[in-house]
């Protein structure tokens, strides 16, 4: 067995993202590198990864689950259904979306076949992991003041454990290995979509909207 083939299998074999990152660590690099990543098995069947996109100067990163249907097609996060969700609450809590960084601790779509649907699966545990590699560089540029955490795959992405967001939510926290790096808590816009009625979707909505704001008091 040659060596190049050894190299090719170790690499194969281990989890995670790691060895996929670029040598040089700035956003474009990220951006193109990712496309590459076979961390974990999610690459297979997505259309491509989604990185983070937005302002490289941003204060707070906001940090989803990964990208759904449309993110996938389009390669772009937040871009969809939950996407409209955030624009909107960021809008009513005085945040510009062009101000923030947007991104997912996973960065391929997971979803299980229904006929010709594509649905949402959770990314695991294992998942979360095997991607932080690239979540971690982000932070590494762009040295955000903080991490809103938007549902518990973010923040279980950050605290490394499984997490309760209403218990927490509203809540500003340090980031357990980087010291000062402030993580605030909330829900996933997508959570709202999924609310039964129209009444608890616009309640809902308001208690985003009041954490933003409360976020917003300490942005700069
Ligand atoms: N949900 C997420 O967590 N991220 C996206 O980019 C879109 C939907
Ligand atoms: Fe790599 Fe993350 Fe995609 Fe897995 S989900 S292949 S770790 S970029």
């Amino acid at each position: 067995m040659t060596k190049a083939i050894k190299d090719f299998i170790h690499v194969k074999e281990k989890i995670g993202a790691e060895p996929y990152l670029p040598k040089i660590l700035d956003l474009p690099h990220l951006k193109g590198a990712v496309q590459f990543c076979r961390g974990c098995d999610l690459y297979r069947h997505a259309t491509q990864a989604v990185f983070g996109d937005g302002s490289p100067h941003a204060k707070w990163i906001f940090l989803g689950e990964q990208p759904g249907l449309v993110e996938d097609r389009l390669g772009l996060p937040f871009v969809g259904p939950a996407g409209n969700i955030l624009d909107e609450a960021l809008k009513s809590a005085g945040i510009e979306r062009n101000e923030i960084y947007v991104t997912n601790a996973v960065k391929h779509f997971k979803f299980e076949r229904q006929g010709k649907r594509r649905l949402h699966k959770r990314p695991s545990g294992v998942e979360i992991k095997a991607c932080q590699p690239w979540l971690n560089a982000e932070i590494d540029v762009i040295q955000p003041k903080g991490i809103v955490c938007l549902g518990s795959t973010a923040a279980q992405s950050i605290f490394g454990t499984p997490f309760k967001i209403l218990k927490n939510r509203q809540k500003l926290l340090e980031h357990p290995s980087r010291k000062g790096l402030l993580i605030f808590i909330t829900i996933h816009p997508a959570s709202i979509l999924r609310k039964q009625n129209e009444d608890e979707r616009r309640e809902e909505m308001q208690d985003f909207i009041e954490d933003l704001k409360a976020l917003k008091k300490n942005f700069n």
